[in-house]
């Protein structure tokens, strides 16, 4: 059987290993965490990356290794490189790790991006307010996650509290965006070159975490898939990309404004377990095995939503029809993610129905009597 390294044994590393067994394939994770949504699911190497023996024992054996975490050192990547080969390819990652060579790289290609500006010391920033206006947002440009490492500067009077909240790291500033919408595309292709694309996702954010994901999404036009997907098989091609890459746009009166990229499977695909024909999880794993891609088609509507901070009322929401439950094994914490439910339907009216029940379970909020299984 082959066996599948996974770089990251968070949730994403959960949901590759339960979409791979029934391919016939196996895991192995590598993940410095106590504990780690993924590894009741196969066996962990846990150790720090840095950790060299560890990461030869993680390697001995692995048909193929791949990530499901965006901030896994490069370094450890290349260092596995030698024995066993590692996709999506290291440069893709590198670029994912820097909003500044991101948004670099998507201007290299003529794809939009929010006007932006680099911003190093006190004095950069004061030139780049000038520069790109207020309202503007001030990013990390590395390791930032769900919101974490952002600030908004409102009024020239925020500019001195957004710089004490993240100075002393690179930083860049970026035009605060009124955007119509946020959606995102989900694109993937194998070792051989083929490519698919899914149907573009409608998303809603709330303070910088993910809480809804659409499809199809509401904003979407033949023009704007077709643009979107232009777009990802340009950044594809250019970073010789393989496996699922997710981009993130902003929809701006009717212009896509990139945001970011992320070079693994992503939250706004979780739909695609039961709402496609294959899910990203499946098409990310076929892709790194070099195997033939499967169809991205749409099952119907889907609505995903993510489960944050608190585990609701699980029986309330099994008695949603069409409701599909993901739970992580994670511990409640505010501002976590623990597990994701999508809704599927063949039409609006169902999906609406399903969504209501679905939004009063999420707001009702715990039973109380489920135990999360990771303290
Ligand atoms: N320039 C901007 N203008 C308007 N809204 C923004 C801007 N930058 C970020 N946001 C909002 O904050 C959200 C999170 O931002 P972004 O995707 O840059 O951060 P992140 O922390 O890397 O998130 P992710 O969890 O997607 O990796 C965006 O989806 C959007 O809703
Ligand atoms: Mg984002």
């Amino acid at each position: 059987m082959p066996v599948v390294g996974v770089f990251g044994a968070g949730q994403l590393g959960r949901m590759l290993a339960l979409a791979g067994y029934p391919l016939g394939l196996q895991f192995r994770f590598f993940d410095p965490a106590p504990e780690a949504s993924a590894e009741h699911l196969a066996d962990r190497v846990c150790a720090s990356y840095e950790d060299q023996a560890a990461l030869e024992r993680f390697a001995a054996g692995l048909d193929v290794a791949t990530f499901e975490f965006e901030n896994v050192p490069v370094g450890a990547l290349e260092h596995i490189c030698r024995a066993v080969p590692v996709f999506p390819p290291l440069s893709a990652l590198a670029i994912g790790q820097d909003r500044w060579e991101e948004k670099r790289c998507f201007e290299s290609l003529g794809i939009p991006v929010p006007t932006y500006a680099r911003v190093d010391t006190r004095s950069d920033l004061e030139e780049a307010v000038r520069q790109i206006g207020l309202p503007a947002m001030l990013k990390t440009r590395r390791m930032g996650y769900d919101g974490k490492g952002q600030v908004r500067i409102r009024t020239a009077g925020d500019v001195e509290a957004a710089w004490q909240a993240l100075q002393g790291q690179p930083l860049l500033l970026e035009r605060y965006v009124e955007f119509d919408a946020e959606v995102s595309v989900l694109a993937v292709r194998n070792r051989t070159g083929a490519t698919a694309f899914y149907p573009l996702v409608e998303n809603v954010h709330g303070d910088g975490i993910l809480l809804s994901s659409r499809v199809p999404a509401p904003c979407a036009t033949p023009q704007l898939e077709e643009q979107a997907r232009a777009y990802a098989d340009k950044l594809l091609r250019r970073l010789d990309y393989v496996g699922v890459l997710a981009i993130e746009f902003f929809l701006e009166r009717g212009v896509l404004l990139a945001n970011e990229m992320a070079p693994r499977v992503h939250n706004s695909g979780h739909w695609t377990i039961e709402g496609a024909e294959t899910s990203q999880f499946e098409n990310h794993l076929r892709a790194v095995m070099n195997w033939p891609l499967g169809s991205t088609a749409l099952r119907g509507m889907s609505v995903m939503y993510n489960i944050t901070g608190t585990v609701p009322d699980i029986e309330r929401i099994l008695r949603i029809p069409g409701a599909h439950l993901h739970l992580y094994g994670k511990a409640p914490k505010p501002r976590r993610k623990l597990g994701h439910v999508t809704i599927t339907a063949d039409h609006h009216e169902a999906l609406a129905q399903r969504e209501r029940e679905l939004r009063m379970a999420l707001a009702a909020g715990s039973s109380g009597g489920l135990e999360p299984r990771v303290a």
